[in-house]
């Protein structure tokens, strides 16, 4: 380890920044954030400087440094880029005893600044001794990426329960289970969707039950897992799957997303194939509610997003009505997912103002739905679990006035690599879909917006005659 990692306290503190360049108004952004009360020296200064000095924010002396101006100071940071100024700060700094660093010149500095992650109450620094500023910026995008953005309004949170949680949870090892389990639980993922005032309640009654002796209740999260890609699940449902004691998944949810669940959760299949009903729905309602009846924190991940065609409201409301707490975390739609996949625009400006979702299978084969306001112009159409009635869904839109020439592309196991794209037109889509052997899971996509298909899907696509 080159430097010592530190952080300090400036806030309220007087700090001397010399320089009146975008460097200098870098470090003065930072300065302040941290609470310093700052002073700038600098003949000249960029607007951003003048402007908080005019407005008694800082202190600004327009003119070259001179060593008194560290008196009084904590610390001393020089941004000028002329080698003599900033040698000659570094030389006064050290001189007086007072930090200094200068930017860009470990070489003058007694201490650098790290590349920073901050969420608030939560910063974190990143170092690489100098040797590669590149590989420090790319590290903090990393953690960017995988950090919740309300990162330091869970850390406040938690600091306003310490003293109520410590009075009901005074053995040290407990107290650290309990926060452990909070962190990783619901009601944190509340805070870190912005839901505070839910989250308050939902911790009195936590601390409240634990003052109580009762033991800590389980839950279910009800995770989307998107379209299949494990690069298009959410930061949120990572973090979900990453706490979860428990890991109930469906068909359409790939071994490589379930692979993202904490290394000892327990993962069970429910999955139902067409004709193969590996466990049905009472099954797994019963399932959910006794893993969370034991304590456990349940994931219930689902393909795409768990409230499109996914019967996660059922199962919410089956859980909720035998007092489990249920949270949502969405996914990315199957008919999002795949139009991103194949390039084509849900809606665009002159081709559709709407797109709807059905589903292909109503309760005893074909849906009963609204045909007219689906076969209208301008209109994008989504069918979910459509395969097999494809041909009698398509024959509807025709005979309701939507022309035979519609373009529609049928995606199928889309983002996945083995991806399928195929376009034709409406009166030719069940034969497309027979001769071209597509399989499931697909989803068809009807509409002037699929003449918009990224042109390889095009290239490939092979004219058909029209069905019958
Ligand atoms: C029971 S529904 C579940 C939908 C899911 N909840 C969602 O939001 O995407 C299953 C249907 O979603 C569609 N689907 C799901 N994943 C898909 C994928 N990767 N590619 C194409 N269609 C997909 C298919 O139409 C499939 O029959």
């Amino acid at each position: 380890m080159k430097y010592f990692p530190a952080f300090l306290d400036l806030s309220d503190r007087p700090a001397l920044l010399v320089g009146g360049g975008e460097p200098a108004a870098r470090k003065l952004r930072l300065l302040r954030k941290a609470g310093a009360r700052v002073t700038v020296v600098a003949p000249q200064a960029v607007a951003e400087i003048t402007a908080l000095a005019d407005g008694g924010q800082i202190v600004l002396h327009r003119r070259p440094f001179r060593p008194r101006d560290l008196r009084g100071q904590v610390l001393a940071v020089s941004a000028t880029a002329v080698d003599g100024v900033d040698r000659a700060v570094a030389e006064a700094a050290k001189a007086a005893g007072l930090p200094v660093n200068v930017v860009d010149r470990p070489d003058l500095s007694t201490f650098v600044t790290p590349a920073i992650v901050d969420r608030g109450q939560v910063v974190i620094g990143i170092s690489t001794g100098g040797a590669a500023p590149v590989l420090a910026r790319r590290l903090r995008t990393a953690i960017e990426a995988a950090l919740p953005a309300r990162l330091g309004r869970l850390a406040r949170f938690a600091e306003t329960f310490r003293s109520a949680v410590a009075a009901t949870v005074p053995d040290g090892r407990a107290r650290r289970v309990f926060w452990e389990s909070f962190f990783d639980g619901p009601v944190a993922r509340r805070v870190l969707a912005g839901q505070e005032n839910v989250a308050r309640e939902a911790m009195l009654s936590l601390v409240n039950r634990r003052s109580s002796g009762q033991a800590l209740k389980g839950g279910v999260t009800m995770v989307g897992a998107g379209p299949g890609d494990p690069d298009l699940l959410t930061l949120r449902a990572l973090s979900a799957l990453q706490t979860a004691d428990a890991v109930v998944y469906d068909r359409l949810v790939g071994p490589e997303i379930v692979d993202r669940a904490r290394r000892d959760a327990e993962r069970i299949y429910v999955g139902k194939a067409k004709g193969d009903h590996s466990a049905d729905q009472d099954e797994i309602n019963a399932l959910l509610l006794s893993l969370a009846r034991a304590g456990k924190r349940v994931v219930r991940l689902k393909g795409g997003d768990p409230f499109i065609f996914g019967r996660g409201g059922e199962e919410a409301e089956f859980l909720r009505r035998h007092g489990v707490e249920v949270d949502f975390v969405p996914g990315i739609t199957a008919a999002a997912g795949c139009a991103a996949a194949a390039g084509i625009p849900l809606t665009h400006r002159g081709l559709a103002q709407a797109v709807t979702f059905v589903t292909g299978h109503g309760a005893d084969g074909e849906p009963d739905l609204d045909w007219a306001a689906l076969a209208r112009a301008g209109h994008t159409v989504a069918i979910y679990i459509g395969l097999s009635t494809a041909g009698r869904l398509a024959q509807q839109l025709i005979d309701h006035g939507r022309a035979a020439s519609t373009p529609v592309a049928v995606v199928s196991r889309g983002t996945l690599p083995d991806q399928r794209i195929e376009i034709g037109t409406l009166d030719t889509l069940e034969a497309m879909i027979r001769n071209r052997e597509i399989e499931g899971p697909a989803l068809i996509l009807i509409g002037e917006v699929v003449s918009l298909a990224a042109a390889a899907a095009l290239a490939d696509a092979v004219p058909l005659q029209a069905a019958g």
